[in-house]
């Protein structure tokens, strides 16, 4: 628990912090942001509401939210020159290089402007970053299909918005549906923030340096594209797929448990839940709920999911080890049913996770005891030795 944490100055330059946006218990499955349950806000919020409340401290009134809301959708739209980052890509590039590469430019137009020192600043680049990340993901996929871009209405909400952008066309218009647009709302808030994770401990490190904004979520979304963090999302659906029928389960499940097999389950296991993932429960309710608002039921993939957790939960190398289905377990099968491509789900989780990075950031900044990252090594390399010139060598 935190009391066991002497805060020591000196621990910040190790990259280690305090931070008063997110809790998680572990060993209970318990995930706080501002002090507030994950349940309780997928359950009741807007993602805006949450990004507000991450962001700020609280959960906004009535008419902060609107302001937010307001805010949000009239940054949405990027700088008309931007458009052309994504034509110097090939059209299969992987979306996650596509944005990792088109947020790090957002430095060239947005940066100048920005004094880190000003807070005011900060909010701003802050805001930016929130509201074109939908727009930005929506464009990748769109470049990849050879379709023009679709751009942000204001009349949508972000949820819609994200969903308009990504599948509609100026030959037909999409119509959300206000029960996918919520299942968004709530998969984006079960994605917001994690603590010090892989990537916004990334993030915090490049920002400790004082560099931009945007190009410390551009190392974050780096980061996060790896299978073992953000990636396996994507890793899941490849390896459900991979699985095909439920009689090939026990020959997978063999594969994780070997030592010398480098497959891992994807979808399971965590640094630091030792119990159910409080956000994979939800994931899976959302799962059901959007297969049914679809018509689908009966989708494979799903049952195939569901029977290797049922088997994985009862085997003893999963049980002794506490490993349990994380947050990307069932998260692929429900962008899969949404009609959003496999390489797509991790800008998804990159395109929620901007909220907890962006707010970290601001965070870190605002510390006083702040220093630049410079985590500690153990020295196993050789002792000092003479130097052989090169004639001399062997
Ligand atoms: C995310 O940090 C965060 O908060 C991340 C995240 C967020 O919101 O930011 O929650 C998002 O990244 C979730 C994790 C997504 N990744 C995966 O699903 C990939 C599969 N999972 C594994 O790669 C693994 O579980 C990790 C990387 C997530 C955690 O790895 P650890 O820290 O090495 O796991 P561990 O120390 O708890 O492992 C204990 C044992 C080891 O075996 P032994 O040495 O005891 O024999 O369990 C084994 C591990 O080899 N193990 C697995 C396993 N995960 C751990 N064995 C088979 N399959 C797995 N998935």
């Amino acid at each position: 628990s935190q009391d066991i944490f002497t805060y020591d100055p000196g621990y910040m330059s190790t990259g280690s912090c305090k931070s008063a946006i997110t809790y998680i218990d572990g060993d209970a499955g318990v995930l706080l942001h501002r002090g507030y349950a994950i349940a309780d806000l997928a359950e009741n919020c807007s993602f805006l509401e949450v990004a507000y409340a991450i962001l700020k401290g609280e959960l906004p009134n009535q008419a902060q939210k609107e302001k937010f809301e307001f805010d949000i959708t009239r940054h949405s739209m990027l700088n008309e020159q931007i458009n052309f980052f994504f034509r110097g890509f090939r059209r299969d590039s992987h979306p996650m290089a596509v944005l990792c590469g088109v947020v790090g430019a957002m430095a060239a137009f947005y940066h100048d402007s920005i004094d880190i020192n000003d807070p005011h600043h900060r909010m701003v680049a802050s805001y930016r970053l929130v509201a074109k990340m939908p727009t930005i993901v929506a464009w990748a996929y769109k470049y990849s299909l050879g379709q023009p871009f679709m751009y942000p209405q204001n009349k949508l909400s972000y949820a819609e918005n994200f969903l308009h952008m990504m599948f509609a066309t100026p030959c037909e218009e999409y119509k959300v549906s206000p029960v996918l647009a919520r299942a968004m709302d709530r998969i984006l808030i079960l994605h917001a923030d994690h603590e010090q994770n892989a990537s916004t401990s990334t993030v915090r490190l490049a920002g400790s340096s004082g560099a931009n904004p945007f190009a410390c979520i551009a190392a974050g979304i780096a980061s996060l594209w790896g299978p073992a963090h953000g990636g396996a999302n994507e890793a899941v659906l490849q390896m459900l797929h991979e699985i095909g029928s439920v009689d090939r389960i026990p020959e997978y499940i063999k594969k994780a448990k070997d030592k010398d097999d480098p497959f891992r389950l994807m979808g399971f296991g965590h640094r630091v839940y030792k119990n159910y993932d409080p956000r994979a429960k939800i994931m899976a309710q959302t799962c059901h709920e959007v297969l049914n608002e679809l018509g689908v039921h009966d989708e494979p993939l799903l049952k195939l999911a569901m029977e290797l957790e049922r088997i994985a939960l009862e085997d003893e190398y999963f049980v002794s080890r506490k490993l349990f289905p994380n947050v990307d377990f069932y998260s692929g099968i429900i962008f899969r049913a949404m009609g959003i491509p496999t390489q797509v789900f991790t800008c998804l989780f990159a395109l929620a996770r901007t909220v907890g990075w962006i707010a970290q950031w601001n965070e870190m900044l605002t510390d006083p005891d702040q220093k630049i990252g410079r985590p500690r090594q153990l020295y196993i390399g050789s002792p000092y030795r003479e130097f052989v010139p090169l004639n001399k060598r062997a």
